[in-house]
């Protein structure tokens, strides 16, 4: 049964695709199963993984209005091994739309359902706002990505969002939780960064993933040609580092998988 994760931070540019795409391409160089949802209108996640968002014919949104489903929906990013539910423009439809269906924060869960069991994880990428989107990301996820740019206003959102998925979790998903905050963009010449960095350390000791991602020009310059950095270049800090966030997520899973000895 996979494991869902939704990669979120309300505050855009910090990291969110990038981390979706990078992270799926090198779950699969582990020989994992893996499908990325693009739940963001803008569509980066799709395009970074090859696929034209201009040129679908099915989309995540005709998923979650019952349109049509999953399998329909479903492609293949060429370059980076994994399968994806595509999104573009008229997933912004969906944000007033599902306002009015039934079962309007569980569209996503209940799609995802019958397809769960084909894959080792499944990674959301969620737009940059705490909106029904991302609500119904928080509904279909066991855990929570976020990752952050060690910066002044980055701890501020922070309590915004886990405060939202604290409701979501009594409300409406028990079993979410936070899974791991992660380090992007990491300068450690800037002392700002170290700040934070210890700051997050001392709030967050056991969800704050140990790797952290570098700015990489890499990382910045795969996605327009459909890449994931492991394939634009294999051997780049950026490839290298999401390589590393791989290891420490399945070494994460198979810790807590473990059944409590006596
Ligand atoms: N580690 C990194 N090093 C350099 N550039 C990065 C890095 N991570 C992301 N970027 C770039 O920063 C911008 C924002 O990243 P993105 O992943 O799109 O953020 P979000 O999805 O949270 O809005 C993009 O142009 C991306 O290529
Ligand atoms: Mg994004």
């Amino acid at each position: 049964m996979a494991k869902v994760f939704a990669i979120a931070n309300q505050k855009g540019g910090v990291g969110k695709t990038t981390t979706c795409i990078n992270l799926a391409a090198s779950l699969v160089a582990t020989k994992r199963r893996v499908l990325l949802i693009d739940l963001d209108p803008q569509g980066n996640a799709t395009m970074g993984s090859g696929i034209d968002k201009h040129a679908l014919e099915h989309s995540i949104y005709d998923v979650l209005i019952g349109e049509c489903t999953v399998a329909d929906a479903m492609q293949t990013s060429e370059h980076g091994g994994y399968k994806v539910l595509p999104a573009n423009r008229d997933l912004t439809a969906a944000e007033v739309g599902l306002l009015e269906m039934n079962m309007k924060e569980s569209r996503l869960r209940n799609a995802l359902a019958p397809i769960r069991d084909k894959y080792d994880y499944i990674l959301i990428d969620c737009p940059p706002a705490l909106s029904m989107l991302t609500v119904n990301a928080l509904v279909a996820a066991d855990g929570v990505i976020i990752p952050m740019q060690c910066e002044y206003y980055a701890l501020e959102g922070l309590s915004d969002l886990i405060n939202t998925v604290q409701r979501i979790s009594s409300l409406l998903n028990p079993s979410l939780k936070i899974e791991g905050l992660l380090r992007t963009m990491y300068d450690p010449r800037i002392s700002l960064t170290n700040d934070v960095s210890n700051q997050l350390k001392e709030h967050f000791a056991e969800q704050l993933y140990q790797t952290v991602i570098p700015r990489n020009v890499r990382l910045a310059e795969a996605p327009s040609f459909g890449m994931p950095a492991l394939v634009y270049d294999k051997q780049s800090r950026g490839a290298l580092a999401y390589l590393a966030l791989a290891g420490e997520l399945v070494r994460r899973q198979r810790v807590s998988a473990k059944p409590a000895t006596a």
